[in-house]
């Protein structure tokens, strides 16, 4: 590729967030100038000796800070942050490396991975990217928690009843499939974007809001969890299907995935939080492709009203009257409570309303994607938003045993059809403790 290449390719997708009397155009301008293309061998020292006196260069003498973004497959990502950090770290301000997970496929590799990046980097100079965590209602979590009287109070095994952690997506693998089925959707998702958020949700208040501090609470949730185990969880995998004219394909029909594979593209699970405030109240998380949505949202369920007098209004079923508190991630972004209202007129009839704060309706401006956010606060050396390698560790300790006995004992994956909502072996463990998944049956299903 060549420097003109590169910029017509990244000035399509680039946003410009400006205040409105300066010129977008021109600042974008700016910015492509100082993009440049390079190319050379991952595991080459003299290839990244010519990046850094290209670099040079460029930087002219100034104070130059580097940040490495390695967007690359991870049997390569020792060999780039050896080079680059013997080759092209800076000489004169920091150096940083940006890794995207996968962080290993186990709590071994997992190790291995972070004591090989620590022979060349120090743990403040790594930045693990977890996307989920810049999303816009993730970054909010905290802040209707610690910032509003009315819900930390709530927030304890006293009142919530079961926490669900939902993602799913309307399409399958699609071409990914040669990485996909290395990893499988607990990998994929669950250890990381789901615990992350159940982490946050769950914890304790931190001492400020520097990351250590944040990060120090996640920690000990984390650690305080009892790892998963089969009996806790139940797989599927997606299997072609036809919608009138339209042949969906199944998970192994994808031409990069073995014919026999029993990898999970569906996974649904029970976790428990063994400490005073969770004691008890079942965490379920529920992960998929090729579903009948795309959404990712929690959902937080209260108990029933003690002695509630409106009872005989909600005939047998009183769990329709429980209350409901919903972040909605994505698409849509949005918080809702339902709540219990009196429809108006003579007679007493009660109905399920919501008070809904819909983001796109309160904040019209579009809101940055979780990127956006997660590079800014990298170069910003913030690192609330990235994981520690303590947290990795105790995130995989949770999942690691169970990856193993899958594999192990060859456990078969429920199939369900694509475009569905999933394998019915899901409402069995959710009844197996006494839950019922938000996302199916309800209004807003
Ligand atoms: C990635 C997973 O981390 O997250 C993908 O590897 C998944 O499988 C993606 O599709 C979902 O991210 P988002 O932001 O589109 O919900």
């Amino acid at each position: 590729m060549t420097d003109e290449e590169l910029r017509t390719m990244i000035s399509k997708t680039l946003t410009c967030r400006i205040d409105k009397r300066e010129n977008c155009e021109d600042k974008m301008n700016q910015f492509l100038k100082r993009c440049f293309y390079h190319s050379g061998q991952y595991n080459s020292e003299e290839n990244f000796r010519e990046l850094d006196i290209k670099l040079k260069e460029k930087e002219a003498g100034k104070l130059a800070n580097r940040l490495f973004y390695l967007s690359i497959p991870p049997n390569i990502f020792v060999d780039v942050v050896r080079c680059a950090s013997i080759r092209a770290s800076s000489t004169s301000g920091w150096t940083r490396v940006i890794v995207e997970k996968p962080f290993g496929r186990d709590s071994e590799s997992s190790g291995e991975l972070t004591r090989c990046l620590k022979q060349y980097l120090n743990e403040d100079q790594i930045f693990r990217i977890d996307h989920y965590l810049g999303k816009e209602l993730v970054e909010n979590l905290s802040v209707l928690r610690f910032s509003n009287l009315v819900f930390e109070p709530l927030w304890c095994r006293n009142y919530i009843r079961n926490v669900q952690l939902i993602f799913s997506e309307d399409f399958g693998t699609e071409g990914r499939g040669g990485y996909f089925d290395h990893y499988g959707i607990i990998r994929d998702i669950m250890q990381n974007h789901l615990l992350q958020i159940l982490a946050l949700f769950a914890m304790e208040t931190p001492v400020s809001l520097d990351a250590e501090d944040i990060r120090n609470e996640k920690v000990k949730v984390l650690r305080s969890m009892r790892p998963l185990q089969l009996e806790d969880v139940i797989v599927g995998q997606y299997k072609g299907h036809s919608k009138g004219a339209k042949s969906l394909p199944g998970y192994t029909d994808d031409p990069t995935v073995l014919k026999d594979s029993l990898t999970p593209t569906f996974a649904a699970a029970a976790l428990f939080i063994n400490n005073a405030r969770w004691d008890g109240v079942p965490f379920l998380m529920k992960a998929g492709k090729a579903l009948h949505t795309k959404r990712a949202e929690i959902r937080v369920q209260f108990r029933h009203v003690p002695g509630n007098l409106y009872k005989r209004n909600f005939g047998t079923d009183l769990d329709k009257a429980t209350n409901e508190l919903v972040l909605r991630v994505q698409p849509d972004e949005a918080i809702y409570l339902k709540i219990n209202n009196k429809v108006p007129g003579l007679g007493m009839r009660l109905d399920r309303s919501d008070l809904n704060l819909l983001f796109k309706a309160r904040y019209p401006r579009e809101i940055p994607d979780a990127y956006e956010r997660l590079l800014l606060d990298a170069i910003e050396g913030e690192r609330r938003l990235f994981i520690r390698s303590d947290e990795l560790d105790a995130a995989w300790a949770l999942f690691t045993p169970l990856l193993k006995e899958l594999e192990e004992k060859k456990i078969v994956p429920e199939l369900y059809p694509y475009g569905s909502r999933g394998p019915v072996g899901a409402h069995y463990l959710a009844a197996k403790h006494n839950v019922r998944w938000g996302d199916v049956g309800s209004e807003d299903s």
